[in-house]
């Protein structure tokens, strides 16, 4: 089989592989599609402090089952699956306390083992959900981002009642949107690429602001009445928008979710956190989250494909890596097919 192999930050190439063998527990995938994250891209050029190399990337996938383990009971040949690429070690604190997405010996696919970019994966059949009837592969891809934001409204406890500040109109960001939309709270979003913020209006959010051309302080007190927002999810990435947010923008018992993961200092004085007993959350992956979002795909609660904008083959893998970095105006999320 071909697989999509980074050897080292900044080469990439399609090379051969033995198809995986299935073990009893597993599940044989015919990888169909897969998405590309921006973490992906991280590191395929050396960014990423979490990877090792040379690694197959690839965490957001989908495709058929071909082959099922002696000991798999709730799936079979035929069936379609997304892959949670989450895997624990079932002792450790965190685990113990049902939070397994930060177990201390976390394992993700794509990232400390071998992911989807390759035309065939066995992962444990526990990882595999089933698809609902209809939606297209290319769709089924974006599961896994999608089950980013159910990890964040879990971590962030959104409410209706919430007003909400959406830093980064990325793929993530847009993502973030949609959810929150769906509770019916008040949402604001900021970026500084117009078109992305377009793409935001389009998802209706209630106020966009272009941080390059206008003061995300004046126009957030002005859309909060002053308040400040109760929920902050930070998805830029970038620390000085992150101490912003916290020292100007959190409401007074607010609460910041923290995406991004830059390993710069972020400088914040104590009281800017004590005063206004704020929440500083961080969230990582997602914790069992894949029914819950495989619901909303079945239900068409969310857009995933306002939020898909180019596929291209997995043999162009190199083209739209490039063609991403080139374009953040133009690009939100990209499909692979296989
Ligand atoms: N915690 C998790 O589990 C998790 C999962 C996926 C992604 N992430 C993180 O979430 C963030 C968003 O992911 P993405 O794929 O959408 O990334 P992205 O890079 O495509 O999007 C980031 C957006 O933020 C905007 N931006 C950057 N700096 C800015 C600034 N100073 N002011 C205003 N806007 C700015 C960019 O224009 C871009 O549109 C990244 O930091 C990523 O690493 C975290
Ligand atoms: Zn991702
Ligand atoms: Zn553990």
């Amino acid at each position: 089989m071909k697989a999509i192999e980074i050897i080292k930050p900044g080469e990439i190439a399609i090379v051969e592989r033995p198809i995986p063998e299935c073990k009893e527990n597993e599940v044989l995938i015919k990888v169909k599609a897969a998405g590309i994250c921006g973490s992906d891209a991280h590191i395929y050029h050396g960014k990423n402090a979490f990877a090792t190399y040379p690694r197959v990337v690839g965490h957001e996938f989908a495709g058929e089952i071909v082959k099922v383990g002696s000991q798999v009971k709730n799936l079979q040949v035929g069936d379609g699956v997304a892959v949670d690429p989450v895997s624990s070690c079932g002792h450790c604190y965190a685990c113990r306390i049902g939070r397994h997405n930060v177990c201390k010996s976390l394992s993700v696919i794509g990232v400390h083992r071998d992911g989807g970019y390759r035309e065939y994966v066995a992962v444990d059949a526990g990882s595999a959900h089933k698809l609902p009837k209809n939606i297209s592969w290319e769709i089924a891809a974006m599961i896994e981002p999608y089950t980013i934001a159910a990890q964040v409204m879990d971590r962030g406890r959104l409410t209706a009642d919430d007003t909400v500040l959406i830093c980064g109109a990325g793929p993530i960001g847009l993502i973030l949107l949609q959810a929150v939309k769906m509770t019916g709270a008040r949402v604001a979003i900021m970026d500084i690429i117009d078109t992305r913020l377009n793409m935001a209006k389009e998802m209706a959010a209630d106020l966009v602001i272009n941080s390059k051309t206008s003061d995300m302080i004046t126009e957030m007190m002005a859309f909060t009445n002053n308040e400040g927002a109760s929920l902050i999810l930070e998805a830029t990435g970038n620390i000085n928008v992150l101490e912003t947010c916290i020292q100007k923008i959190a409401a007074p018992a607010g609460r910041v979710v923290v995406l991004g993961f830059s390993t710069e200092l972020v400088k914040i004085p104590q009281v800017a956190i004590m005063s206004k007993e704020l929440e500083i959350i961080g969230t990582r992956l997602n914790n069992n989250k894949f029914p819950q979002v495989i619901e909303w795909f079945a239900k068409g609660l969310v857009q995933p494909e306002k939020i898909l904008t180019h596929t291209f083959k997995f043999e162009e893998v190199e083209k739209a890596f490039d063609f991403m970095d080139k374009n953040p105006a133009d690009v939100c999320k990209i499909g692979l097919t296989f």
